[in-house]
């Protein structure tokens, strides 16, 4: 695809996405593109464009005839040999995979995993209350998610297997934004599902396990327009929800408690209207959305503002940025919690479109818990000390390391 490469265009903002000075200082270069007049930018490192209206973002998003993912969401062009899954395919057959997805991933369903969370937070909180102290990322934001995850896949997984699962990710993800792509895609998570598939296949055929005993057994059992899922497409799907679901609920934890706790008036105020948590979820999605973005290629040669792209360009649609538009949020970089929830809403956080996150309920779960457990349990909660920001993943944004104090 060399030829499909991009170049810096005159008046269009040259960036790099994969460079500290991007990952310290994002808030304010948005605000700068968005203030500019031309919210568009070239990427320097990897040679991409990105785009940074909410409305160019939007638009892009709902014709997904136009704005294809069959090249996948990073920036590497994935090869139409070895196809993804949701984020890596166009309708019909992400029609067929959503429809899918969406009927496993029912309300009800989510909801169920509502007494485990709770009980798993207040394990976590128990081994480590007598401290008065610890790093709540490496504690608590790190482990749930992936706890969740492999909850919904029937199976049970200990802290060495957890921080193993971390070091892949962040080297995986740490290069979506990188032309060329990572030399070894399969580790140790790979084999580990692989595994579980086939001993669930095993249990399944011994009448050991039934069908609708967790995601993994619904997978291989259901038959859906006349289709039943392969093992590569299975494995597809939960290799994919652990990387969609896991460090991004992860990030959202973090920045969610630590947006509270920088000032302390907010977090005292929603331990006393806990009526708010949900806002101060969504105000967290919309100010510090855990994806920068992602991107889709136009099938044919498309204009956008200055932009003149050739087809199949890989272009970045930054849901970061658009949550932070000043045409759709006023004062848009201001935390606030007397924002309405349905202007909040517009955030794009969760993407736009046919691809929108189909896990957003779980995560929104998953973060209300984490606050009330907290609020309950650990008196005079506060920062302990600055938070370390997360740089390996440029395609993300959020905190490495967050240490908090409570009184024992
Ligand atoms: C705060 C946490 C999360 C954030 C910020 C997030 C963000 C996103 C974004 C931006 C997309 C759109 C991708 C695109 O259009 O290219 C997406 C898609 C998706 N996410 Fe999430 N996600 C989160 C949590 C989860 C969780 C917990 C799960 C499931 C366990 C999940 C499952 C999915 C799935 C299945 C899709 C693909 C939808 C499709 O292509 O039809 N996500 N997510």
């Amino acid at each position: 695809m060399e030829d499909l490469k991009t170049c810096p265009v005159e008046g269009v903002r040259e960036l790099d996405f994969n460079s500290e000075e991007f990952a310290r200082n994002y808030k304010s270069i948005y605000r700068e593109l968005h203030e500019s007049g031309c919210p568009y930018a070239h990427s320097t490192d990897g040679d991409f464009f990105a785009l940074a209206a909410h409305k160019d973002i939007v638009e892009a998003c709902v014709k997904s005839q136009q704005w294809s993912s069959k090249y996948g969401p990073g920036l590497q062009y994935q090869s139409p040999e070895t196809p993804g899954v949701l984020v890596s395919v166009d309708p019909p057959e992400h029609t067929f995979e959503a429809k899918l997805v969406g009927k496993a991933f029912s309300k009800a369903y989510f909801e169920s995993f509502i007494p485990g969370i709770r009980a798993y937070l207040n394990e976590r909180i128990d081994a480590v209350f007598a401290k008065g102290g610890c790093d709540i990322h490496k504690e608590i934001s790190e482990p749930l998610p992936l706890w969740v995850i492999f909850k919904m896949f029937g199976k049970e997984i200990d802290a060495d297997f957890m921080t193993s699962f971390r070091e892949g990710f962040v080297v995986g993800v740490g290069q979506m934004l990188r032309r060329e792509a990572p030399a070894v895609r399969t580790n140790e998570s790979t084999h580990f599902l692989a595994d579980h598939l086939a001993e669930t296949r095993r249990r399944l055929a011994s009448g050991e396990a039934k069908p609708d005993d967790n995601l993994l057994t619904k997978f291989i059992t259901t038959e859906l327009d006349g289709r039943r899922l392969t093992d590569e497409k299975i494995l597809g799907f939960c290799s994919f929800l652990l990387t969609a679901g896991s460090g991004t609920t992860t990030i959202m934890l973090s920045n969610l408690l630590h947006r509270l706790l920088q000032a302390p008036e907010l977090f005292e105020r929603v331990k006393a209207d806990r009526d708010l948590i949900p806002v101060a979820i969504e105000e967290c999605l919309r100010v510090d959305a855990p994806v920068h973005g992602l991107f889709r290629t136009n099938n044919e040669a498309t204009e956008i503002g200055p932009l003149k792209l050739k087809p199949d360009t890989k272009v970045m649609m930054l849901w970061s940025a658009g949550s932070l538009d000043p045409n759709v949020f006023p004062e848009p970089q201001k935390f606030d919690l007397d924002r309405e929830m349905s202007e909040i809403r517009k955030h794009l956080a969760f993407g736009y479109g046919i691809h929108i996150c189909r896990g957003a309920p779980l995560s929104r779960i998953e973060g209300g818990l984490f606050l009330e457990v907290l609020m309950d349990r650990l008196p005079n909660l506060r920062l302990d000390g600055e938070p370390t920001p997360e740089t390996r993943i440029p395609v993300l944004q959020g905190i490495r390391a967050l240490p908090v104090a409570w009184d024992v």
